[in-house]
């Protein structure tokens, strides 16, 4: 089983601000929409989704594209349609897991080395507050490749050292 995620924050470590706001995230470039960052390479490289309750809650409104439409497990101590409990990660029936977030649920994964590769992207902004990609996380990674993708990010991916 490999467990991965693709994830934007801000130069100094959050991935939403204040109040869960988005705004730092760029915005697809409207005249060149074939850049998606290797998106789509990277979600089709999956078999399912998890997220924490939390990104469920804030981005189950959000639009999807076309080729979004994996099954998706919603991780949370309480009980609901498609939820599961932490402790049952590794029992779902899937071998690529996308996380496709938030901080909370990374930050435990990371400590507990279930996530494999993370494709970074950090944006220029300093934010200052907000919700922190890792927390309290005592774990190395080595960097596999870096690529600025924008005047204001730069792309990093990441694998867990062994
Ligand atoms: N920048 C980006 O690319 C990006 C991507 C994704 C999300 N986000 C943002 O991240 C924010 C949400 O992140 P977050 O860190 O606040 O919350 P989160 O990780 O999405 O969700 C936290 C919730 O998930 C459950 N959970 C996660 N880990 C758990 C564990 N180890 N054990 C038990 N339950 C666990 C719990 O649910 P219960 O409380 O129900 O038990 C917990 O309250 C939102 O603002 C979202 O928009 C940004």
């Amino acid at each position: 089983m490999t467990i991965k995620t693709f994830i934007a924050m801000s130069l100094d470590g959050y991935i939403a601000g204040k109040e869960d706001d988005l705004s730092f995230l760029p915005t697809e470039d409207p005249n060149n929409l074939e850049n998606d960052f290797g998106y789509r390479f990277f979600y089709e490289s999956c078999d399912c989704i998890i997220m924490g309750r939390r990104t469920y809650e804030i981005t189950k409104d959000f639009p999807k594209q076309s080729f979004e439409n994996l099954p998706t497990y919603i991780v949370s101590s309480e009980d609901g349609e498609n939820f599961i409990n932490y402790k049952n990660i590794l029992n779902i029936p899937h071998q690529n897991i996308y996380v496709l977030g938030g901080g909370v649920l990374i930050s435990s994964l990371i400590n507990d080395k279930l996530i494999d590769d993370i494709e970074l992207f950090i944006v220029s902004t300093v934010l200052g507050e907000g919700i922190p990609l890792f927390k309290d996380i005592h774990i190395e990674f080595e960097v596999i490749s870096t690529k600025q993708v924008l005047n204001n990010m730069t792309h990093l991916s990441l694998r867990r050292k062994k």
